[in-house]
C-alpha cells in the first residue's frame, strides 16, 4: 500500500522575497517555536501513524517499502531509522521543500498567523543579498538563452549539438542537465543582456561577459556550457568548454568567484545526484563535468565532480549531508591518484568512509563506461573499489621498494592518517585499521597502536609538545598504571564525552536551580570564564552552543534544548540533537553507590554538573603543567627554573584537590 503523500501547495511571492532581506528577530522565533505542532506539519506531507510515543511513516527522503520515519512530538525532531535523515520542524521543510531558513520561518509564521519582528539588517548585507538575487536572475537568462541556441539556431545545433550527440550524449540527458551554446558571434549573448536591461556591472561580475578594447564581449563565445547548480537547483554559475582542442585557449572558462559562485563550496550536479545519493547510501565523486552526465546517462546518478581541484573541508560537508560513504573515482594515471589521495586526510577527518577506484590509464569515467558500456561500468566499480588507507599503503610500500628509510617514513605516515580517524563513535574503525596496518607491514599491532596514540596525543596538546618529564612525574606519582598506549585512547574517549557532558548538563540542567541564588546555568557561567571557553572545549561546535546559550541567557531568554533546534545553523541543530539522543551510559560504580537503585540523571543533576565541570578542570591543569614543564626545560636562568617550579607544584597541588572530587560520575 502506497502512502499518500499531500503537498502543500505553496508559493513564494519572489518580490517579497528577494527585497525582504531583513532578520527575524529571536522574539518571533520563539512564538513561532512555541506554536509549531510537528506532526501536523510533517503530517501533511507523510501519512504517519500513531506507535507508542512516536508516529511512523514511510520517509520522504529516500525510497522505502516499511516505515523507519520515526516523529517524536516531545522532542520536536523526526529521524529517519533507514536514511539516518534527521530534523527538526524547520528543517524538514528546508530539506523537503528546497526553502531556506527564513522562508521556512515565513512559511510558518504565515501559517499559524504571526506577526513577524524583523530586525534591520545591516546595509551591506542588504547590498549582498542583493547583489546575489540578481546574479541568480542574470544566471537563468544565461542558461535559457545558451539553451535555446543549442537546440534552435543553426549554428547552435551544427556545431554544439552535434558535437554533444556525437560524443554519445543524447537529448534527453543535455536537457535534464540544461547544457548550453554560446554562439560564436563576438557579443550576442551581450547583446541579448544588455537589451533586456541588466546592469553591466553584474553582468561582468557573472563572468559572462567580459570587456575587449573598451567593449563589451561574450566570454565563452562558440563554447559548450554547463550550468552549474546549488543543492536545490539555483544557477550559480558555469562551466565553457572549447569544441576543438587547441594549444591557444584553455579547455574550460569557469565563472569567475563572486557572491554565489564559491568553487570551494560546489560540487558539480550535487542537485541531481542528491536523491541518488541519499538511496544508495553513496556518494560517486569524478573529476570533470562530461564524467558527471555521462554517468547519470548510463543510469548512475549517486555522482559529483570536484571540477578538477582536490577537495575542500566545504566539499567534504555537504557530501556529509546525504552519506558518510565516499567513493572517489578517479584517472589511474600518477596526475589522478595524487590527486584522489590530497583529497584523504580531510575526508578522514570529516568521519567519511573514503573509498577509491582507478579508472584504467588514458580513460575517464565518461569514455571507459561509453567504451565498456552502463553494466559493465557498474561491476567494475563494485569489484575495484579499495580501502583508501590500504590503498595509500599499498602504493607508498611498492614505491620505496627495499629502501628501509623510506619504509620507516610510511610506518609513520599511515599512522598520521589512522589518527585522523578521531571521532569517539570511530574508536573500532582506528583500531580495525591499526590491526590490518600492523599485518601488512609486518610490524606489531602495539607499535602501531603506539604511534598512532602519539600523533593523537600531539593534537590533544595542539601545539604543546609531550613532555618525557611530565610522563615521568605522573608515573613516579603513580597515578598512571596502565601503558602510555591505553591511557592515551581512554583518555581521549573520555575527553570528547566529557565535553559533550558538560554541554548537555547546560543545555538540559541550565535552567533549574543550583541553589537559592543562582541557577545552574549561571553556576557554570561563574566557574567557566567566557575567555576561557577554548582552552577548556576543544570541539568547536560544542564552544559554539555554549556561547549562544550565554548570549540568549544573558538576553534574558530562557535557553532549552528545543530553542537551539530552531537556529539557523543546521549543523548545530545536529549537534543538539545528538547530545539528546545520546544516552549516557552509567558506570557500573553507581550501582555499588545506590544500592541497587540506578538513579536517573534528572535525580543526579547536580553530581553530573559538577564531575563534568571538575573533568574539565582537571584537564585543562594537566595541560597547563606540560606547558609549564616544557617552560622549564627550555629556562636557562636559575631564578625562571625556580619560577617554573613553583608553578608546578602549585598546579600539581590543584590537580590533587580536583583529582579527589571526580570520579563518581563515569561515562563509557
Ligand atoms: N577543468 C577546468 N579548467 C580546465 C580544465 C579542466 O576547470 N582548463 C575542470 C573541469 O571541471 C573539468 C575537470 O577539470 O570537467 C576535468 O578536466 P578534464 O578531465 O580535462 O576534462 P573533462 O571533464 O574530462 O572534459 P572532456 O571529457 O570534455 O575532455
Ligand atoms: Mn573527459
Amino acid at each position: 500500500m502506497g502512502s499518500i503523500v499531500f503537498s502543500v501547495s505553496f508559493t513564494v511571492n519572489l518580490a517579497s522575497a528577494i527585497r525582504n532581506t531583513n532578520l527575524i528577530s529571536q522574539h518571533s522565533i520563539q512564538q513561532i517555536q512555541s506554536r509549531i505542532d510537528i506532526i501536523e506539519i510533517i503530517g501533511s506531507y507523510v501519512k504517519l501513524k500513531k506507535r507508542g510515543a512516536n508516529y511512523l511513516g514511510l520517509c520522504p527522503f529516500h525510497n522505502e517499502k516499511s516505515p523507519s520515519f520515526t516523529v517524536s512530538p516531545v522532542k520536536e525532531i523526526y529521524k529517519c531509522f533507514g536514511c539516518g535523515k534527521s530534523g527538526n520542524t524547520i528543517g524538514f521543510l528546508m530539506d523537503h521543500d528546497k526553502l531556506s531558513y527564513t522562508e521556512a520561518l515565513r512559511w510558518l509564521a504565515n501559517k499559524y498567523n504571526i506577526e513577524l519582528e524583523e530586525t534591520e539588517t545591516s546595509p551591506e548585507f542588504k547590498a549582498q543579498q542583493q547583489v546575489s538575487d540578481s546574479l541568480y536572475i542574470i544566471n537563468n537568462f544565461a542558461r535559457d538563452f545558451f539553451s535555446n541556441a543549442l537546440f534552435n539556431t543553426e549554428e547552435g545545433t551544427d556545431v554544439g549539438l552535434s558535437y554533444l550527440k556525437e560524443r554519445g550524449f543524447r537529448e534527453e540527458i543535455i536537457k535534464k542537465f540544461q547544457l548550453g551554446y554560446n554562439p560564436s558571434a563576438r557579443d550576442e549573448f551581450t547583446k541579448a543582456a544588455l537589451n533586456a536591461q541588466y546592469n553591466k556591472e553584474l553582468l561582468l561580475k557573472t563572468g559572462l561577459v567580459v570587456q575587449r578594447d573598451d567593449r563589451m564581449a561574450d566570454n565563452y563565445r562558440g563554447r559548450i556550457i554547463f550550468p552549474i547548480h546549488n543543492q536545490s537547483g539555483k544557477v550559480l554559475g558555469f562551466g565553457a568548454r572549447i569544441i576543438q582542442s587547441n594549444n591557444k585557449a584553455p579547455k574550460y572558462i569557469n565563472t569567475p568567484e563572486n557572491e554565489i559562485y564559491v568553487k570551494s563550496k560546489i560540487l558539480y550536479g550535487s542537485y541531481f545526484a542528491r536523491l541518488a545519493i541519499d538511496k544508495a547510501d553513496e556518494c560517486l565523486l569524478v573529476e570533470g563535468y562530461t564524467d558527471v552526465v555521462s554517468l547519470h546517462q548510463a543510469g548512475i546518478e549517486n555522482v559529483v565532480a570536484s571540477g578538477g581541484t582536490s577537495l575542500t573541508t566545504d566539499q567534504l560537508r555537504l557530501i556529509k549531508k546525504y552519506t558518510n560513504n565516499l567513493t572517489i573515482i578517479y584517472d589511474g594515471d600518477n596526475a589522478g591518484i595524487k590527486a584522489a589521495l590530497r583529497g584523504l586526510d580531510l575526508a578522514l577527518e570529516e568521519s567519511l568512509n573514503v573509498r577509491l577506484v582507478l579508472i584504467p590509464d588514458k580513460e575517464d569515467p565518461d569514455s571507459y563506461v561509453n567504451k565498456i558500456g552502463a553494466e559493465a561500468f557498474r561491476q567494475f566499480i563494485q569489484s575495484e573499489k579499495k580501502d583508501f588507507i590500504l590503498f595509500q599503503l599499498e602504493i607508498a610500500l611498492k614505491d620505496a621498494g627495499t629502501d628501509s628509510t623510506k619504509k620507516a617514513a610510511i610506518v609513520n605516515q599511515v599512522a598520521e592518517t589512522i589518527s585522523k580517524i578521531n571521532k569517539t563513535t570511530e574508536f573500532t574503525r582506528r583500531q580495525d585499521y591499526v590491526k590490518q596496518v600492523a599485518e601488512i607491514l609486518r610490524i606489531e599491532e602495539s607499535g602501531m597502536n603506539a604511534l598512532v596514540n602519539k600523533f593523537i596525543r600531539e593534537r590533544i596538546a595542539k601545539d604543546v609538545p609531550p613532555s618525557p618529564v611530565n610522563e615521568n612525574i605522573a608515573q613516579s606519582e603513580g597515578q598512571q598504571t596502565t601503558p602510555a598506549t591505553d591511557e592515551a585512547f581512554n583518555l581521549f574517549n573520555q575527553d570528547e564525552l566529557h565535553e559533550q557532558a558538560f554541554v548537555r548538563s547546560l543545555v538540559e540542567f541550565g535552567l533549574k536551580r543550583w541553589d537559592d541564588e543562582h541557577s545552574v546555568a549561571q553556576f557554570l557561567f561563574s566557574q567557566v570564564d567566557e575567555n576561557d571557553l577554548e582552552n577548556m572545549i576543544d570541539n568547536k561546535m560544542l564552544v559554539k552552543i555554549i556561547e549562544t546559550y550565554r548570549t540568549w541567557f544573558k538576553e534574558g531568554l530562557e535557553p532549552t534544548a528545543k530553542s537551539f533546534l530552531y537556529g539557523e545553523d543546521q549543523q548545530m541543530n545536529s549537534t543538539i540533537i545528538q547530545l539528546m539522543d545520546v544516552n549516557a551510559e552509567i558506570s557500573p560504580n553507581w550501582n555499588q553507590h545506590y544500592d541497587g537503585h540506578i538513579p536517573t540523571r534528572e535525580e543526579l543533576f547536580r553530581e553530573e554538573v559538577i564531575s563534568t565541570l571538575n573533568y574539565l578542570k582537571l584537564r585543562k591543569i594537566k595541560r597547563l603543567i606540560i606547558e609549564n614543564q616544557a617552560d622549564l626545560e627550555k629556562a636557562t636562568d636559575p631564578e625562571e627554573q625556580l619560577i617554573f617550579m613553583q608553578t608546578h607544584q602549585h598546579l600539581k597541588e590543584m590537580e590533587i584537590a580536583i583529582t579527589k572530587k571526580v570520579g563518581t560520575v563515569i561515562y563509557k
